[in-house]
């Protein structure tokens, strides 16, 4: 039989130990249970390519909210994302409201990426799956469809970049693309522009250590939704337990 001031001592001493074990004040290397419960359980990294209005803002949020209801942590992120400092930069430069050399602005884009990447590990380690509008291949696509620009140049800044389980390219023709309305003022939207970057495009899917996936993006909203949705499942089942890779690196 117990008694109850033993009984009190072993539960104060369990409560000190689960605090101490809690806080790992005690075993700090030791994972914390939620750690256990994560492990390797890490969200996926999905990114939407394809030219000017192809639909990938569209979809994007489709899939985010698609997700959600499904009982997936997801959340949606975009690049150029214009908020930071750099991306302000980037902003501007895209509204034709400054004139930045082309290889600094190239770079410019990447840090943006770059400066991204904690917060897209963190996201993924703890579980949330992105969707990402635009990613490295926008960058590489548009700067290495201006004169003087190699593709193997375009790339390097965004080698070792957290690397996309999935690439879907929402592929449509640059005429189907125009019925969409008018391109808009920003710089690059114009239809010779557009067709060179669709080449590049199709350069950058010749890497077959990279999972691209082709959706027709002249179907219905609808269906081209229901492709990426199907997609998506599968590829964050099978994420789930593998490492976050590194874009365009060799090892
Ligand atoms: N499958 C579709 N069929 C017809 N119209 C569409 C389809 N998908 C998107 N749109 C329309 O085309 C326009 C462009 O869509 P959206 O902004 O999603 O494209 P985007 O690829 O993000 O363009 P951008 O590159 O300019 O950011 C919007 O008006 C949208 O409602
Ligand atoms: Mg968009």
């Amino acid at each position: 039989m117990i008694g109850a001031r033993q009984l009190r001592s072993f539960l104060i001493g369990w409560r000190v130990s689960a605090a101490l074990f809690s806080e790992r004040l005690i075993f700090p290397e030791v994972p914390s249970i939620s750690d256990w419960r994560m492990a390797g359980h890490r969200g996926a990294l999905i990114v939407l390519e394809g030219a000017d209005r192809a639909g990938k803002s569209t979809q994007a949020r489709r899939l985010v909210e698609a997700l959600r209801n499904q009982g997936y942590q997801a959340e949606g992120m975009r690049f150029p994302e214009r908020t930071t400092e750099i991306g302000r930069l980037v902003g501007s430069y895209l509204e034709k409201k400054s004139n930045i050399e082309d290889h600094t602005v190239h770079l410019l884009f990447s840090a943006n990426r770059w400066e991204h990447v904690p917060l897209i590990k963190e996201k993924l380690k703890s579980g949330i799956t992105l969707v990402v509008d635009r990613y490295a291949f926008s960058g590489v696509a548009f700067t290495s469809s201006k004169e003087n620009f190699s593709l193997h140049w375009c790339k390097q800044p965004d080698v070792g970049l957290p690397k996309p389980d999935l690439v879907v390219f929402l592929n449509i023709t640059p005429e189907e693309a125009s019925k969409r309305g008018d391109y808009g003022t920003e710089r690059y939207e114009t239809s010779d522009f557009q067709k060179k970057v669709q080449k590049r495009y199709a350069e950058l899917m010749d890497d077959k250590s990279l999972n691209w996936k082709v959706v027709d993006a002249a179907q219905s909203m609808e269906d081209v939704h229901n492709a990426i949705k199907q997609l998506s499942e599968a590829i964050i089942t099978e994420a789930r337990h593998q490492p976050v890779g590194k874009l365009w690196a060799e090892d």
